[in-house]
């Protein structure tokens, strides 16, 4: 089984080709092409929803065939076509959804509508044969969630922030820094060299109830400390970033041990955390959460940092996932700017998804 699959929810225009991995479970990437548009956003200091759109219709048809390409098959050799249809900002949505709803239609290929999400959910199972139920830590620029996977379309939230995105917190400090965007790569190296101790931020939510995160509280104590510096060092931009980086560890942390906690007494014991979104590209955040499991007795599967952010991979992987077990979509399927995965698990049990 092979497919195709698109994504242009945000600022990565991508298409990827995917295979069933006989025996062992599991899949093969046989291409994966992503194209950024960060350069054409970067004066904005973040992603222009107009400009998106029509970079993305500019690259995909070229990159599709290239995706295509690159695996060495022809249209025909696919055996359905996928895309992701949110949530995600409409205009690019769109793009990538009557792109592939017209490669569907031309060659009588099946098409598969795939939530955004439930792609960075499942993406773990492409690269380690996991069973479920797992748990999954959703983090990027747009979502900050813990989820229960209980299978293919059967998803329920846990937790979510309910302010800022993880992504988006690392976005803002960058940009009170003067970083360029994305930040949270920059923020990242400079905490290298900084001194976690330095700056006493708050944990938000530390031992609250539930799985909920927040993390405005966080990047506003930021902010006053750089009003006080004044014109922050290079130094202090380190301290800051590494003080900043510390405090965001400590939350995920706590809402994860808070997530299993929750899990555990909704879905038994999970086979397993999985990480996904861009911000699992985060090396202080992945070796926390490699020693919270080692501690609990926990699988961790943490997709290599190209396949936590957007990918095309992802959406072929999930549409795969779908295939699989019939769950395909029809041509009407319109674009959701919003679509939360727990939406999913009613709709997949009655035919509609
Ligand atoms: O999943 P993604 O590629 O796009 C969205 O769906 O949002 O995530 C992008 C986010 C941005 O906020 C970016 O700053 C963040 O992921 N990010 C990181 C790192 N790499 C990307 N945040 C912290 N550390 C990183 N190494
Ligand atoms: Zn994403």
């Amino acid at each position: 089984m092979r497919v195709l699959g698109i994504e242009t929810t945000c600022d990565e225009t991508a298409a990827a080709v995917v295979s069933e991995r006989l025996g062992g479970g599991g899949g093969d990437i046989l291409s994966n092409e992503v194209l950024s548009q960060i350069a054409q956003h970067a004066a904005y200091g973040g992603v222009v929803p107009e400009i998106a759109a029509r970079a993305h219709i500019d690259v995909l048809d070229r990159l599709i065939v290239r995706a295509l390409a690159n695996a060495n098959v022809e249209l025909k050799d696919i055996d359905a076509i996928a895309a992701a249809a949110g949530p995600g900002l409409v205009g690019g949505v769109l793009v990538g959804l009557t792109a592939a709803k017209g490669l569907a239609l031309a060659s009588g290929k099946p098409f598969i509508a795939v939530n955004h999400l439930e792609a960075h959910a499942l993406t773990a199972r492409l690269i380690d044969p996991l069973d479920f139920p797992y748990l999954a830590l959703l983090i990027s620029g747009g979502h900050t969630q813990l989820v229960a996977v209980r299978g293919v379309g059967d998803y329920h939230r846990l937790g979510s922030t309910v302010d800022d995105a993880a992504g988006e917190a690392f976005d803002k400090v960058a940009k009170m820094m003067g970083l360029p965007y994305p930040g949270g790569p920059h923020i990242e190296t400079l905490a290298q060299d900084g001194d976690p101790h330095r700056f006493e931020f708050p944990r938000p939510m530390l031992g609250r109830e539930g799985a909920d995160f927040s993390l405005s509280g966080l990047k506003t104590a930021v902010r006053q400390e750089i009003i006080k510096l004044g014109e922050p060092t290079e130094q202090d931009k380190k301290d800051l970033a590494a003080s900043f980086q510390a405090a965001i560890v400590d939350v995920i942390v706590d809402r994860v041990r808070a997530g299993v906690r929750l899990f555990s007494e909704t879905a038994g014991r999970p086979s397993g955390l999985v990480i996904g979104g861009g911000v699992g590209a985060n090396g202080a955040i992945r070796r926390a959460l490699t020693r919270l499991c080692a501690e609990r007795g926990l699988r961790f599967v943490s997709p290599p940092a190209n396949l936590c952010a957007d990918n095309g991979a992802m959406i072929a992987w999930a549409g795969l996932e779908r295939l699989k077990r019939g769950f395909t979509s029809d041509l009407g399927f319109a674009p959701r700017p919003r679509w939360p995965l727990d939406a999913i698990a009613s709709e997949t049990h009655h035919g509609k998804a």
